[in-house]
């Protein structure tokens, strides 16, 4: 147990060697699941458990505590809700305190009673005699169901996934702001941004309370929280950047070619531009850089008659993702022929995007092709100037 306020613990576990979430999310710097323990003058709350290949470093954590009231369940995915069962078999008389979908998700997908369960209305308040915590559904952060916690003595929102970051550290407050942002922003991106119009919609309604520390379930806990409060509402914004996200692959580098002039002619424009090799990109880099990005133009060669699979598997990823661009376009090489742009603009449904002229070529690249290119980036630099990127 590590205090980060009177009679407020830290019961949580750093995952270091976690390199992957759900077999998709790259996890560079590992993670953490964080519970919290407080201890009020009458009852006793766990907020949120820990991934249960975890449960016996959170019962060593717990090993003095002879008993828990409430265990509240921010959200219903494993990783937190996952040991509730076994904190149930330990501490009998403990109520689950959720959110009404919640209780749903957690006796689909949990061996738990009904009669287990307390279940709270929307800013319903819970007292532990002198700890009052306040529940307020935020729902889609990132289930329909996840909840927060503000703990009104101390100013403390438990916040589970909403603003936290895939950080294994020794440190349980944010030391390196630059880093945290960038882990913050990754995590933000793979999995908070499809719905960032009711990420919006919370960041508003959390706005009503006084928040001097965010302490979520994963990564660093915040103690001067207003930075990350403007980063997610900066990333929640329609507003995008003067930026191009160039996703694309290369069989035998026309492709390449191709995307080569096409950045050298929107950064000549006074645009930026971020260019992923599929082959071997790190997809979670892929996903941040489209929190921004104001053009999506990917690069694809045709193969099987059709658009390269790594190319299909990133059109599918902004489709999932919903970045907020407003332009996309194709480019890319062909050897006979294919319905690569069909094929692709079939998959895209989701991304609400004028489509700008797709540039094709068959084999090298020459003059007419170059040209075209140039067009592109000339439409791209426009558009993004009268959208005041
Ligand atoms: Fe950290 Fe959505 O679970």
């Amino acid at each position: 147990m590590r205090k980060i306020a009177e009679s407020v613990y830290w019961v949580g576990v750093v995952d270091w060697d976690r390199r992957l979430f759900d077999s998709l999310v790259p996890l560079p710097d590992g993670t953490s699941y964080n519970a919290y323990l407080i201890r009020g003058s009458e009852k006793t709350a766990l907020l949120d458990t820990v991934d249960p290949a975890f449960v016996e470093t959170l019962f060593s954590s717990l090993q003095h505590v002879e008993q828990i009231d409430y265990i509240i369940a921010h959200h219903a995915e494993q990783d937190h809700a996952g040991s509730i069962p076994h904190v149930l078999q330990r501490f009998p008389q403990a109520k689950i305190v959720c959110t009404p979908k919640a209780k749903t998700f957690l006796l689909d997908l949990l061996p738990v009673a009904e009669e287990s369960f307390h279940v709270v209305a929307d800013g319903e308040t819970i007292s532990l005699g002198n700890k009052t915590l306040t529940c307020i559904h935020t729902p889609w952060v990132h289930w329909p169901e996840t909840m927060a916690t503000y703990l009104a003595e101390d100013k403390i929102l438990f916040s589970c996934d909403f603003l936290g970051s895939h950080i294994a550290t020794s440190d349980l407050f944010v030391v390196d702001q630059g880093r945290v942002h960038e882990a913050a922003k990754r995590y933000f991106a793979e999995i908070m941004m499809p719905f960032r119009s009711m990420i919006s919609k919370n960041l508003e309604k959390i706005s009503n309370y006084d928040i001097q520390m965010i302490a979520p379930s994963h990564g660093q806990i915040y103690d001067q929280p207003a930075w990350i409060l403007d980063a997610y509402r900066s990333w929640c914004s329609a507003s995008a950047h003067n930026t191009v996200v160039i996703p694309y692959v290369s069989m035998h580098g026309s492709t390449r070619i191709m995307v080569d002039h096409l950045a050298a002619a929107l950064i000549e424009r006074g645009v930026s531009v971020e260019l992923f090799n599929l082959a071997v990109t790190d997809i979670g880099k892929l996903a941040m850089a489209l929190v921004d990005a104001g053009t999506i133009v990917l690069g694809v060669p045709t193969v099987l008659a059709g658009p390269h699979p790594l190319a299909a598997y990133a059109a599918f990823l902004a489709n999932a993702l919903r970045p907020k661009a407003q332009f996309l376009s194709i480019i890319g090489s062909f050897g006979w022929g294919g319905k690569t742009v069909e094929t692709l603009a079939g998959m895209i449904p989701n991304l609400k995007v004028e489509v700008l002229e797709p540039v094709l070529c068959k084999g090298v690249p020459k003059e007419d092709t170059l040209a075209a290119l140039d067009v592109l980036a000339e439409t791209i630099a426009t558009k993004h100037r009268e959208a005041g990127f």
